[in-house]
């Protein structure tokens, strides 16, 4: 395929459209973030980024903590209000009619609607520009019951989450594969076929490398099932998932 190259852009898609919650049980906000991501696995970390002009920046650099509260598609009208009007004036559980859940391990509230919540700690506040990022531990994990099956085992895809992508909100589709799925020897875990991709340009054909012949013993554990089709997201694309084919999900 041509690529057209644009000057950088903040253009990673999609991200998580979240609800932040701040203050605590008798005064809270909420503010919509799109700017978050988990960075680290132990300790559990993830970073949200909130603009200095936000009247939840202030509340939440004072409390030292905040509650990330996942957004599913039912509740994207709610998420796209708190993120359009200020709490400086009103009270967004009011208006949105969502309502405040104590949380364990934080002051402030989690929103009682939403499926699943992280409370987190800060642990460091680093200016990027027009952003601050709020580095934070997630110090607990709120589960709505309706998201577990009868072992207690997380099942998100119950959750009907809503993503968001170049300004638009979707909510997460069709399943495509588990992790794991690009190594499984049974062919459990992946659906549909690959997308026939488009026919390559001869001077694509041309400058394309040829992949280099598996080592004989690798062979069969890194072997790419393409009817998996996608590689996992939390794979970061260095590869040895052949290593950790059985432990399908632990990183
Ligand atoms: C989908 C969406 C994503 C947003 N993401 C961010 C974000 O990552 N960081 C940020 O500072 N503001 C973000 N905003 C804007 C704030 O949510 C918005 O300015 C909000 O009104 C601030 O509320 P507050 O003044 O009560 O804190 C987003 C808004 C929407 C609708």
């Amino acid at each position: 395929m041509a690529k057209i190259a644009w000057k950088g852009g903040a253009l990673l898609a999609p991200v998580p459209p979240v609800m932040v919650t701040c203050g605590d049980m008798e005064s809270s906000n909420i503010i919509t973030v799109a700017w978050t991501g988990l960075i680290n696995t132990h300790p559990p970390r993830l970073s949200i980024a909130i603009r200095p002009s936000r009247h939840s920046y202030a509340i939440i650099k004072e409390r030292g903590e905040f509650a990330v509260n996942l957004t599913p598609a039912s509740l994207v009208k709610e998420c796209d209000y708190c993120g359009i009007y200020t709490g400086a004036k009103m009270d967004k559980f009011e208006k949105t009619g969502l309502h405040r859940a104590p949380a364990t391990a934080v002051a402030c509230p989690i929103i009682e609607e939403c499926p699943l919540a992280l409370e987190c700690k800060v642990l460091d506040i680093i200016p990027q520009g027009t952003h601050d990022l709020f580095l934070a531990e997630v110090v607990a994990v709120d589960v709505d019951e309706s998201i577990l099956d009868g072992q207690g085992r997380l099942c998100l895809d119950r959750a009907g989450l809503a993503a968001f992508a170049h300004g638009e909100y979707f909510a997460l589709g069709e399943k495509l594969g588990k992790f794991g799925c690009s190594v499984d020897k049974k062919g459990k875990g992946s659906t549909p076929q690959r997308r026939a991709a488009p026919p390559k340009t001869a001077v694509q054909k041309a400058s394309m490398p040829k992949p280099p012949a598996p080592k004989p013993a690798q062979a069969q554990a890194t072997e790419f099932k393409p009817h998996g089709g996608k590689k996992s997201a939390s794979s970061e694309g260095k590869n040895p998932r052949g290593k950790h084919a059985g432990k399908a999900g632990k990183k």
